[in-house]
């Protein structure tokens, strides 16, 4: 029995109610062309930064949602077939609740996945399913092993307009097997990553939750601009927002959001307990990333709850070696978590991490408020320059509220090369009853503070009370705060 899906989207704003007409005209008129009657079955909402004109179902491809069939063919041809409309307004995919087991498959350009609530993609257990591809240039090598790296469970390379969305539907990566592997040292090339995007601009992963994710969840990388600039001027516009992210505090590597190259980029209302940093900002590794030269720039992230308790909520690093730079943090809440918004770098790295600013950090059982390390080891081979150090310049911190926390701060720079203009103010750091005895060590910084307890070391000296407000973060917005979302409806309907 052919179930057929048909679809209204648009943007609806003005015209919502032109819209809700020529739906009923729609449904209508099938009715009389084909003598039978046309049942709503489902409608939706969503937002989004381009609505679709087409839409289908993967069960419209073959695909089952038992758990057990492999739907990895499903995937592939439903994007492959769905990518005729790119230039005719577009293809949106529903998954319907259901388990969907299936292979990595790739995505095309002004696309829309949507998970309904009860939908699970379930990642492929039969390593065969995941080609292998060439390390990122930037890298030189995959993070796990030299040479190539399994593709991600979710990979885009070299599009434009795609959305990932869905009604809190669920993407299980099932990565204990990839985690044995790891541990047991047995994996021949680097882990997948669950959700992976490159070259690409205008994307949106929203409302989902992610869990057990082999290694890093949702990474961007060389988001370019829309002119295809390598040389990114312009805002790309990655949008991540409304995500669940949940993976055991023990895997290894299955970091949360890791924005990598990429210029424009806004991370909102995500809540994420991970094995690894909740959020790694970065750039590229030691001679490689020198010499792909791509910055992260424009990065805002703000409403973030992470739970991490041996990694950081927001690492800048520590792969950095093609720059980091204007990154706004704010309202950001950790809780059992070893530090707040961490520097990781080291001598090889090159690169710069400048112009960071963080407002509003509540902070609950840390081991470290404020952790900036310039001995960060861990180098892709013995090629590093050794006379390639980072600058880290501008580094603000302001309104943190801190409580049960070991140590307040560890602030290392690199003998040589000090971290400069690193300014913490109206911060109040609760020690624990087991804290360190020194709450603050600092070495081969520079910098400023006021209104900090407990008091901080020498090499920030304390501006006095009246310079509580004195640490910068920018009035003006950044350009990927002005892409608005907007409202999409879909309505699917069933001859009866
Ligand atoms: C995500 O879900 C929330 C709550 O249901 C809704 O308000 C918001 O519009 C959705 N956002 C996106 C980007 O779909
Ligand atoms: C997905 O894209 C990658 C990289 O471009 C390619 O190697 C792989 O064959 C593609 N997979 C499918 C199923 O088309
Ligand atoms: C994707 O874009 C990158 C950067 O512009 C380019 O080097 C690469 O050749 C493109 N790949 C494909 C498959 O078009
Ligand atoms: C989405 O689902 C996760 C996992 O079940 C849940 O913890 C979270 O609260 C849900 N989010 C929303 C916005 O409903
Ligand atoms: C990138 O663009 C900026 C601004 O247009 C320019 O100043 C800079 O030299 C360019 N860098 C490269 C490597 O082309
Ligand atoms: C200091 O930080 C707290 C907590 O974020 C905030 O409520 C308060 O307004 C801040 N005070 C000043 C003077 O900015
Ligand atoms: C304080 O932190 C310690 C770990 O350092 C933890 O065991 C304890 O439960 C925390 N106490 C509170 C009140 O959160």
């Amino acid at each position: 029995m052919g179930r057929s899906w048909r679809s209204t989207a648009a943007s609806i704003q003005a015209i919502w109610a032109i819209m809700l007409v020529l739906g009923v005209l729609l449904i209508s008129t099938r009715t009389t062309v084909e003598g039978r009657k046309a049942r709503i079955l489902e409608s939706l909402e969503y937002s989004a930064i381009s609505c679709r004109g087409h839409s289908a179902s993967i069960t419209d491809y073959g695909g089952v949602g038992d758990g057990k069939a492999s739907n990895t063919k499903a995937f592939q041809n439903a994007v492959n077939d769905l990518s005729q409309y790119g230039s005719h307004g577009g293809a949106l995919l529903i998954v319907p609740a259901g388990k969907w087991l299936t292979g990595s498959f790739n995505l095309t350009s002004h696309f829309t996945l949507f998970l309904h609530k009860d939908a699970v993609l379930l990642a492929s257990q039969d390593i065969n399913e995941w080609p292998v591809i060439d390390p990122l240039p930037s890298y030189g090598r995959g993070r796990d092993a030299v040479g190539g790296r399994y593709i991600s469970f979710i990979f885009g390379t070299n599009l434009t307009d795609v959305v990932i969305t869905g009604d809190n539907g669920t993407i299980d990566g099932q990565g204990a097997l990839w985690w044995q592997l790891f541990h047991k040292k047995k994996l021949k090339y680097t882990r997948p990553y669950l959700i992976e995007i490159l070259h690409s601009d205008n994307i949106q992963i929203s409302n989902l939750t992610l869990m057990n994710s082999p290694a890093w969840t949702v990474h961007p990388v060389y988001s370019r601009s829309p002119d295809g600039n390598k040389n990114v001027s312009k805002c790309s516009n990655i949008i991540v927002q409304g995500l669940t992210i949940l993976a055991p505090v023990t895997s290894p590597n299955t970091d949360g959001i890791n924005p990598d190259s990429c210029t424009g980029t806004r991370i909102q209302d995500c809540y994420i307990v991970s094995g690894d940093d909740c959020v790694a900002v970065k750039s590229g590794w030691d001679e490689y990333g020198i010499a792909y030269g791509m910055p992260t720039k424009q990065l805002v992230i703000r409403r973030l709850t992470c739970i991490s308790p041996y990694s950081a909520t927001i690492a800048l690093g520590s792969e950095m070696s093609g720059g980091i730079q204007d990154v706004r943090a704010e309202d950001i809440v950790a809780i059992n978590t070893e530090s707040g918004v961490r520097i990781k770098t080291g001598v090889g790295r090159g690169g710069y991490v400048k112009d960071i600013y963080v407002r509003g950090m509540s902070l609950h059982t840390m081991k470290w408020a404020f952790w900036i390390t310039g001995n960060y080891g861990n180098h892709p081979d013995t090629h590093y320059d050794p006379k390639a150090v980072p600058a880290i310049q501008n580094i603000n911190y302001m309104n943190v509220v801190a409580e049960n926390v070991s140590m307040a701060a560890r602030l290392e720079g690199i003998s040589g090369d000090p971290f400069t203009g690193i300014c913490i103010s109206n911060a109040t750091i609760g020690l624990a009853k087991k804290a360190k005895k020194v709450p603050w060590t600092c070495t081969d910084i520079e910098g400023k503070t006021s209104g900090v307890t407990p008091p901080p070391c020498g090499l920030l000296p304390d501006q006095g009370p009246e310079k509580i407000g004195m640490c910068n973060f920018p009035p003006e917005s950044l350009p990927i705060d002005a892409v608005e979302l907007k409202k999409c409806s879909y309505t699917a309907t069933k001859h009866i």
